[in-house]
């Protein structure tokens, strides 16, 4: 089983031109709201993916659909709680080419305890992997328990600020990481190519496997000496919010099927290609047999 400790946002969709610059007042010329939060939507592609995920979360009661939606792709839910609070929500621009911009109000994802996070450590068995991002607080206390209650951990540092590099990261079992993210956590340049990152990332936390993705460049696998490369597809983007999760959470199920890391590479990156052709965040998940379908395609490349 993989435990997922992830926000559950949900998701104010405005389509503009541009991405609004300082000082400027533009209309949208779309709105929608969704299902989104990094934890969430990983929760949802792990699921989609045929995976066994139980999330850990937390939700303003008045949103209970967004459970519930959860529940319904198949995520255990037994550890979201509802709470009397404003559940997190984000504000996100996209533009006519897909690229986004986004502002996060962390709401209910930043209630958890000390004791509460003891719990959930403790439902879960030795050797289960936990998936965790950078949406939730709590998380130099969680990282410990879940170290102490010997589970296999998988960080993306998304989005990425200075605390991430004050957390115990050598005791993460996997990385998932972008090109701004790598360069934080290595201190390099974010121009720095795959090489030097890889290179840094591997000085930094030798023992921690890590998957890189660069988008267009395609996404690298590493741990130790081992490498694998992943080219990117070519699509056309219409909305790239929840891609990145998409790839996480497909990932994760091929891993848990026990794929070659090659097999889990690809069937990842063909997840979160057909992701960004899709607006929305959980909206734009891609089903298996849809993945599969595309992935096995004469010319998928
Ligand atoms: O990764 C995409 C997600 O980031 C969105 O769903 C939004 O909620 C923010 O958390």
């Amino acid at each position: 089983m993989l435990h997922n400790l992830g926000s559950i946002n949900l998701d104010h969709f405005y389509r503009v031109p541009h991405l609004v610059h300082p000082g400027e007042t533009l209309a949208s010329r779309s709105y929608h709201v969704g299902l989104g939060g990094k934890g969430a939507n990983q929760s949802l592609a792990m699921a989609l993916a045929g995976g066994r995920v139980c999330h850990w979360g937390r939700l303003g009661r008045q949103d209970a659909w967004a459970r519930d939606r959860l529940a319904r792709a198949g995520v255990d839910v037994t550890h979201v709680e509802l709470v009397d609070e404003a559940s997190g929500h984000a504000i996100i621009q996209v533009d006519d080419r897909g690229e986004n911009a986004i502002i996060l109000h962390p709401g209910a994802n930043h209630g958890f305890t000390r004791r509460h996070l003891d719990t959930l450590c403790d439902s879960a068995e030795p050797g289960d992997w936990l998936l965790v991002q950078n949406e939730c607080n709590a998380l130099p206390e969680l990282l410990a328990c879940a170290h102490k209650r010997g589970l296999a951990i998988a960080f993306n540092p998304a989005p990425m600020n200075d605390t991430v590099l004050e957390l115990p990261l050598g005791s993460c079992h996997l990385l998932f990481v972008n090109r701004g993210e790598a360069a934080w956590m290595a201190g390099l340049p974010e121009s720095s190519d795959a090489e030097v990152l890889l290179q840094g990332l591997h000085e930094r936390l030798p023992d921690t496997a890590t998957v890189l993705t660069l988008g267009s460049e395609g996404a690298w696998y590493q741990a130790g000496a081992e490498r694998h490369f992943q080219p990117a597809l070519r699509v056309e983007p219409v909305d790239t919010t929840g891609a990145g999760d998409t790839f996480i959470g497909y990932f994760m199920a091929a891993l848990q099927e026990q794929r070659s890391v090659s097999d889990c590479l690809s069937l990842a990156a063909h997840a979160a290609a057909l992701s960004v052709q899709q607006p929305g965040a959980a909206d734009s998940i891609p089903p298996r047999d849809e993945v599969e379908r595309y992935h096995t395609r004469p010319s998928s490349n």
